[in-house]
């Protein structure tokens, strides 16, 4: 089915030219080298490395390095930092650019104990001064892209995002991506985003929508009716990738894909689990890749059963026998339904 027809959206971010304005939210434990590859493939317009502590960069720790892998040829990715001191963000923001990233992005947004104890995440951005300080460091230090992702504030009675996106702004900042919840909020209620529209009316640089961002016709509508330049998916795409492709399809369109059925959203899982193989090696593949095994078979026949399955996933053979299983158990009636997630470090 073909929706009115579409004037394909450009965004840019700075000198940065983007393909979609459908981008990929960092997440931890999930924004790996091989989600990324496979986010771009379905045609996000940018991606991102889960956040990253500045400071361990800067210390050239390894495993937070290994973070900032950048493979080259991939498509456009950016790197996200985590800190409060302006000249460690600062130095951590050229290590990140040395390493292949095409933007640098600081995270105002985090609300677990220890970042916030810290006085980085969304402690940061309550102190609209220090949090332009480390951005307007930023700026300087690098040639690329600087932008900055927040939540509407600390709490309903302190929402700032406004003010803060604007300060920003006013230190170079490229672009600010907004989750549409307090950091005391944490991941409960729905995201607001006619407080995000408030952030966009605040600044002329371009503002990135987060939270709930699950259906692919609002994406499109908030993005042409301009509550928002671009969006980006978090939560929405677990178990589900292909919906990066109908989003971006349908903006780049008007027609609308259907969804994939099971055997097909069974094989792209299964690509998933070969991409991680060959980029994490197997055993640690087989750990990380449990859990999208897990929310791919969502809603399948006999369920519970597999699920115990995965959880002791540690050899391609039992991979098989799952995939197996699951496909002769097939989907049960209520369909394939989206995992249920409520926390994470934005
Ligand atoms: C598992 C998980 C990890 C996350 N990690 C990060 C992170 O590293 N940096 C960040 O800015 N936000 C992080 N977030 C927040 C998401 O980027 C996004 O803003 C949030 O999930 C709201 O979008 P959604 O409701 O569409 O999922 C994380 C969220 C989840 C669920």
């Amino acid at each position: 089915m073909t929706v009115n027809a579409p004037a394909r959206p450009a965004l840019r971010f700075g000198t940065l030219e983007l393909s979609s304005p459908v981008l990929i939210a960092p997440m931890v434990g999930i924004t790996d080298a091989p989600c990324r590859e496979l986010a771009l493939e379905f045609g996000a317009g940018l991606v991102s490395t889960e956040m990253v502590a500045a400071e361990a960069v800067v210390r050239s720790v390894d495993a937070s390095l290994h973070l900032l892998d950048f493979p080259s040829g991939m498509g456009p990715a950016g790197a996200q930092l985590v800190g409060c001191d302006p000249s460690v963000m600062a130095d951590a923001a050229q290590v990140c650019v040395e390493r292949g990233a095409v933007t640098v992005d600081v995270n105002l947004g985090c609300p677990v104990r220890k970042v916030v104890g810290r006085g980085s995440g969304a402690a940061l951005a309550r102190d609209v001064p220090a949090t332009a300080a480390v951005l307007r460091a930023m700026v300087d230090a690098v040639t690329v892209p600087v932008t900055a992702k927040m939540r509407l504030g600390w709490d309903t009675g302190s929402i700032n995002a406004p003010e803060v996106a604007r300060a920003l702004a006013d230190v170079g900042v490229s672009a600010i991506t907004v989750h549409g919840r307090t950091r005391c909020q944490g991941y409960a209620g729905d995201a607001d985003w006619a407080q995000i529209a408030r952030v966009k009316e605040a600044v002329d640089i371009p503002v990135i929508g987060s939270g709930d961002v699950e259906a692919v016709d609002l994406i499109v509508k908030r993005i042409r009716s301009g509550v928002v330049d671009g969006v980006v998916i978090a939560r929405g795409m677990l178990g589900n990738f292909w919906m990066i492709r109908q989003a971006t399809h349908l903006l780049a369109t008007g027609e609308r894909l259907d969804d994939l059925d099971f055997a097909t959203r069974m094989a792209l899982c299964r690509r998933h689990l070969d991409m991680l193989i060959a980029y994490h090696g197997e055993q640690r593949a087989l750990r990380i890749g449990r859990k999208y095994v897990a929310w791919t078979i969502k809603g399948c026949n006999g369920a519970a059963r597999l699920r115990a399955m995965v959880q002791d996933l540690d050899s391609l053979d039992m991979l098989d026998t799952i995939f197996d299983c699951a496909l002769s158990a097939g989907l049960g009636p209520q369909g394939w339904f989206r995992p249920v997630f409520t926390s994470g470090e934005g």
